[in-house]
């Protein structure tokens, strides 16, 4: 069975086939996977503007899924079926993919099954490394997410944590954006934070460690202790403002009695904020991480999403993986930002239980896993 898979939640158009393997330890193969990237469309307004997404998307579907076909060396009539992201996403960019599925799908009298984005980067990790020893604790961490999910058995994932504002790769690219260094952000704080000091500068780590009355009260109810549950949470809002206080600061410090614009600040500056950041959203994200597996019992652990390319984050998880004696997982850069590999995957893992859907399913932005 090869199912042809489409990603377009984004600011990425993304096609690829992807193949069963037949072997229940390894269940998929990638036969081709193709990612046309808008990046540079919207750096230069600083962040993805939907409407300008939505438009390119429209643009280049046709050609990215004739790419993923030429690639495999494969032609439709091999094809069993179309995964497509239904959701969450900008719902612009969304329907582009989700029509074009249906319509191919309608045209070849074959199977289209919608597919959760996160469950996409989710099972990116089975793609790459196999099947996890379950329980896994997953944590998916991108531009739109932070959501932490216990896998208690293959395809079922429960919501047991999630940020309460910001992302940590929106926190990433809107200190990226104040620091004047362009976007996406997280790729070259990373590369700065390595030059720089992370201790010059410390910035607070939100806790939440009192009721929300806004949030939904079963983020991790039923799974973890109701007060861990609550501190399982993540909040990136603060330490955003904080470094945006420091950085003005800072500027005021340089500026003096001058009334021009603020002026930038020392490249060495730039490098130990970067790097003290990166230090606390790092600790951030592993101290819950780590403090949720223990509670679940854990047997293996994953980090996916665009910040999982995130070196130190990646280097961290592994030593506190190898002081618990728990396998930790992570996806090649490839698969670890937005792609249609893994939308394939979470696909055939519908479709073998079952779950295609009728032409009538749409687009849904804000649909939640769990
Ligand atoms: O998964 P993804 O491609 O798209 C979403 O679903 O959001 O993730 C993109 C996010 C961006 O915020 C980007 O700044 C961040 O991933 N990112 C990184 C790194 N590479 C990409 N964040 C930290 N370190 C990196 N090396
Ligand atoms: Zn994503």
């Amino acid at each position: 069975m090869n199912l042809l898979a489409i990603e377009t939640s984004c600011d990425e158009t993304a096609a690829a086939l992807i193949a069963e393997t037949g072997n229940p330890r390894q269940p998929w193969q990638i036969r081709s996977s193709i990612v046309a990237s808008q990046t540079a469309i919207h750096r230069e307004w600083g962040g993805v503007v939907p409407e300008l997404a939505s438009r390119q998307h429209v643009r280049d579907i046709c050609g990215v899924v004739e790419a993923a076909l030429e690639q495999a060396n494969a032609s439709m009539s091999e094809v069993g079926g179309i995964a497509v992201t239904q959701g969450p996403g900008l719902v612009g960019s969304l329907l582009v993919g989700v029509s074009f599925a249906k319509a191919l799908g309608w045209a070849r009298g074959i199977p289209v099954i919608p597919v959760h984005h996160l469950a996409g980067h989710i099972e990116s990790l089975v793609l790459a490394h196999g099947e996890l020893p379950l329980p896994a604790a997953i944590l998916v961490v991108s531009g739109g997410h932070t959501s932490l999910y216990v896998v208690p058995e293959p395809g079922v994932y429960h919501l047991v944590g999630r940020t309460r504002d910001d992302a940590a790769g929106e926190a990433y690219d809107k200190v990226a954006k104040l620091l004047g260094l362009g976007y996406p952000g997280g790729p070259v704080i990373d590369k700065l934070a390595r030059q720089g000091r992370a201790d010059r500068f410390t910035f607070p780590s939100t806790r939440l460690t009192h009721a929300d009355r806004n949030a939904p009260s079963a983020t991790g109810a039923g799974w973890l202790p109701p007060d861990v549950a609550r501190r399982i949470d993540f909040s990136f809002s603060g330490l955003k403002t904080a470094v945006l206080r420091l950085v003005r600061e800072r500027q005021g410090a340089l500026a003096g009695d001058a009334t021009n614009d603020a002026p930038p600040l020392p490249p060495e500056d730039i490098a130990d904020i970067c790097a003290g950041f990166q230090r606390t959203v790092v600790d951030a994200l592993l101290d819950r991480l780590f403090e949720a597996a223990g509670w679940l019992g854990a047997q293996s652990i994953g980090i996916a999403g665009g910040v999982s390319a995130n070196s130190q984050l990646r280097a961290d998880a592994e030593i506190r993986g190898e002081k618990i004696q728990r396998p930790v997982f992570v996806p090649p850069l490839s698969l670890s930002t937005d792609n249609a590999a893994m939308i394939g995957a979470a696909g055939l893992r519908r479709y073998r239980a079952g779950l295609t859907a009728g032409l009538e399913f749409n687009a849904e932005a804000s649909l939640a896993l769990t």
